[in-house]
């Protein structure tokens, strides 16, 4: 048995282990241990594809990322399937994040970061020879591979690295090279975005390389970079048209920002402007230096990828989890990391909008709809509850601070509450039931009004908020709130309110195992 198939009997039995009960309802959770990026995420032959980076040997990250994978006919009701990618080459020692496409010759092409930890060698023999730049030693170091199949097997090829280290620009720093977001362009050109660093100040920036035949790569020109004022390195970059603007987005490392608009910490960011074919710049206009918007404003929310579906949509799905929050899975956890819901995405006026993908109606149980005028503290409305559902609440005429707590039982629960006169929305996890200390408040700018819109998807572990039809989103995770808590009430001086709930059923059609 190879490596590939050792690790796919692993998690067949493993998953074995694992009641549909105790996962999430209608988010994705890895087959057994750590789940991290959304890899490869495609349309290919009539389905969707999603992999991910995992780890089935523990609920940590590890530096022997591999690809775990699944399967759907509507980007709602998944399947697993059998691992996909393991480090199995002299040229890695981790299959790290990657995109896929439908290459020219039919096939699924997959492009991957191949990582190279000399410390922790993949076999006897050592590709740093081939690789590294003549006179220099390193021993970590980052390069571009890509692989082709069915979208359930495949091959590596044979002229792997087809990025190497010699087609970096100077001053790159090879141990993080990462995470390429490949295309096929109306040129009939392949085209990627890779994440690099800086060698003389650890600045993120991404690197546009173009192909023939996705072999051959030529270095276009670095399409943006950390002026220093955005975090360190910069990861999983994306990039796409949408709307008229060109798009990019990259998650950012270590963001320190006192901007009310951003939040600090491992967050993904969105730069909308206009891209120049003919030169290859991306310009984003009246901006002088690279102005974001935050993705996601919650506590979880990181490595978002997108694809376009066949229908012309762009769909994006992230890893909910803080990558700070990654060494902290509860005891006993068997799984730890997940998927958000696949959300589709447009811009209005400049600004990227996010909603659930529409598909997630195929999920819905039962739905009530109510209308009613709250006043006072923790009313609840006939028929409003459940810890998995689609809620979505307009409350309008709001005299002073209105708030929205669910996942309750009255002493645990998530809550959100917007202040008209100041224009904030605080939302709070303090009551959550974690045993670890992690981020729980986060207080939000959105604007004055008398009127706010919330849509609030529940889960078992999870949570996420698509304020005034997207505008913003906030994601988190309740891996410790007890099941039972599942409540809903609103609290305010004033408001009238207008609330739908769908139940959600789950998204396994085959069950959960591996077939
Ligand atoms: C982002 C990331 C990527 C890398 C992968 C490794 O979370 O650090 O840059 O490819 O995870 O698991």
């Amino acid at each position: 048995m190879n490596e590939l198939e050792l690790i796919q009997e692993y998690e067949k039995e493993r998953m074995k282990n694992i009641p549909e009960s105790e996962r999430q309802v209608y988010h994705l959770t890895p087959a057994v241990g750590w789940l991290n990026d959304p890899n490869g995420f495609c349309f290919y032959n009539g389905r969707y594809h999603l992999y991910y980076q995992y780890n089935p040997f523990g609920t940590n990250w590890d530096v022997h990322m591999r690809w775990g994978a699944w399967s759907s006919e509507d980007l709602v009701h998944w399947q697993y399937e059998k691992a996909a990618f393991v480090p199995d080459q002299s040229y890695e020692t981790g299959v790290y994040s990657g995109s896929a496409i439908t290459g020219k010759d039919g096939k699924m092409l997959v492009m991957y970061t191949a990582h190279y930890d000399e410390k922790v060698p993949a076999d006897e023999s050592t590709p740093l020879g081939k690789l590294a730049s003549p006179g220099s030693v390193r021993d970590e170091y980052e390069t571009q591979c890509i692989a082709s199949g069915d979208g359930y097997t495949f091959e590596k090829s044979e002229h792997n690295p087809v990025i190497g280290l010699d087609q970096l620009p100077e001053g790159s720093f090879a141990g993080d090279f990462r995470d390429p977001k490949i295309w096929l362009s109306e040129d009939g050109l392949y085209y990627v975005i890779v994440a690099n660093r800086r060698a003389d100040n650890g600045f993120g920036r991404l690197l546009l390389y173009r192909s023939e035949d996705a072999v051959t790569w030529e270095f276009v020109t670095t399409l943006i970079e950390n002026d220093g004022s955005l975090g360190r390195m910069w990861e999983c970059p994306d990039m796409y048209q949408l709307d008229g603007k060109t798009v990019i987005v990259s998650s950012i490392m270590a963001l320190s920002t006192c901007d009310p608009h951003l939040r600090n910490g491992y967050t993904p960011l969105a730069f909308v402007g206009d891209y120049d074919k003919d030169t290859h710049r991306f310009i984003q206009k009246d901006a002088e230096r690279p102005s974001p918007q935050p993705v996601d404003l919650g506590f979880d929310f990181y490595a978002p990828q997108s694809m376009l579906a066949p229908d012309g949509r762009r769909i994006m799905v992230g890893w909910m989890q803080a990558p700070e929050a990654g060494g902290n899975a509860p005891e006993r956890q068997k799984w730890y990391g997940m998927m958000s819901v696949p959300r589709e995405l447009s811009v209005k006026e400049g600004h990227l909008y996010q909603t659930p993908v529409r598909e997630i109606r195929n999920l819905y149980t039962d739905s009530v709809s109510e209308e009613a005028h709250i006043r006072g503290e923790d009313v609840i409305i006939a028929g409003i509850c459940g810890r998995a559902a689609d809620v979505t609440v307009s409350a309008e005429h709001l005299e002073r601070k209105f708030e929205m707590k669910f996942a309750s039982d009255g002493e645990h629960y998530v809550s959100l509450s917007y202040c008209p006169d100041c224009g904030t929305l605080t939302l709070d996890r303090t009551r959550q039931n974690r045993s670890s200390s992690i981020c729980e408040i986060r207080k939000v700018q959105i604007g004055k009004n008398d009127h706010i819109r919330l849509r609030v998807l529940i889960d078992r572990y999870s949570f996420e908020i698509y304020v005034n039809d997207g505008a913003q989103v906030l994601s988190g995770t309740i891996y410790e709130l007890p099941q039972e808590a599942e409540g809903i009430s609103f609290s305010c001086v004033s408001a009238d309110v207008k609330v739908e709930k769908h139940g959600m059923g789950t998204i396994w059609s085959a069950g959960t195992n591996i077939v």
